[in-house]
């Protein structure tokens, strides 16, 4: 996707660099980061400088690509790898693919370009279900940030705008980092779609008087049976389109999908800092980067940082394969 007219991938390599967009600082500053070797890359996940199931997945397969290079012992770099982040099947994917290569850096450019490729198709595939006029909501940032490009809730809707059809997104804040209300409105006002930020507990509220007519998200990692693990807050959102008849989409590229686990209690979810939800950070009046704190001085915070949404409450999974209402279909 184009900033400021300048065509971005959200993570490159040119081996033995990984270069990649500094999400932590968007949407107040747009920096490139170098990560020389394959344990800054671990950092740059582990810390969020790059975030989102395929934008990690890439990550991951360019670090196993840079260790093996270094000739750092495989088996070892790959744990550290895998420890960066547990609920992203996107990363696992992409880490024992590298580890299994002949070519370890051809393959880790290659699951870049599958990644950036599946995401193009499911933006072709879902936006043949986006009716002139639509309201869409979204959670998080399922755009082309949390992907290597296009991204996939968002794509659908990127490739429904370039077919002239009209579309209002209704963006999700996303507490606790706000991954909606600065990136996915930051990505969105660059691609000049008109969207309005919502806070996170204005959802139902919005599908109850009919303004919204459809809501697509991202997934983290889909179970065998269907069952979807996304940013914290899906699943009220899932639950609350649900009552209300309004049709639920997860867009993701089949690498998300893990047969592994039966069902979504099978998923790990991360458990992130409390500071996150007690502290958030922006820029002051000055235009410096700040961080305050928001709640009473003193009380603790839960964090959990991704839900899963039971396959019941799911419309159809966007994939690149197809638009299917389980996953098994997509591997008979
Ligand atoms: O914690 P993050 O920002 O890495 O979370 C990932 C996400 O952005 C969302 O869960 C998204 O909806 C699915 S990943 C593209």
């Amino acid at each position: 996707m184009k900033v400021k007219g300048q065509h971005y991938r959200t993570i490159w390599f040119a081996p033995p660099v990984v270069f990649l967009i500094e999400q932590n600082l968007l949407p107040f500053s747009f920096q490139i980061v170098k990560c020389a070797d394959f344990q800054a890359t671990c950092r740059a996940i582990k810390n969020m400088t790059v975030r989102g199931a395929g934008a990690i997945g890439a990550a991951a397969g360019f670090a196993m690509a840079q260790a093996l290079l270094a000739k750092v012992d495989p088996l070892k770099a790959k744990k550290e790898i895998e420890a960066t982040r547990p609920t992203a099947q996107n990363l696992f994917y992409a880490a024992e693919r590298v580890f299994q290569a002949a070519d370890p850096v051809a393959c880790a450019q290659k699951i870049a370009d599958e990644d950036a490729a599946s995401c193009q198709r499911i933006g072709e595939l879902g936006s043949q279900l986006i009716i002139d006029g639509m309201r869409i909501e979204t959670h998080c940032n399922a755009g082309w940030l949390a992907f290597v490009d296009y991204g996939t809730a968002l794509a659908p809707i990127y490739a429904a705008r370039d077919q002239g059809k009209n579309v209002f997104v209704y963006v999700d804040e996303t507490r606790p980092r706000g991954q909606g209300a600065r990136l996915t409105a930051w990505e969105l006002f660059n691609e000049k779609i008109p969207h309005a930020i919502i806070p996170d507990n204005a959802g139902a509220s919005l599908m109850s008087q009919g303004k919204v007519d459809m809501v697509i998200v991202g997934a983290d990692r889909i179970a065998a049976n269907g069952d979807v693990a996304n940013k914290i807050g899906t699943l009220e959102k899932a639950l609350a389109a649900h009552e209300y008849g309004i049709p639920f989409y997860v867009a993701a590229p089949t690498a998300t999908i893990d047969l592994q686990c039966a069902s979504g209690q099978d998923i790990p979810i991360e458990e992130r800092s409390e500071k996150e939800v007690t502290h958030q950070s922006g820029i002051n009046e000055e235009g410096q980067n700040s961080t305050i704190l928001v709640c009473s001085p003193g009380s603790t915070a839960y964090n959990p940082a991704f839900d899963v949404t039971p396959a019941k409450y799911i419309t159809k999974i966007i994939t690149e394969r197809g638009v299917v209402a389980a996953p098994a279909a997509l591997f008979l």
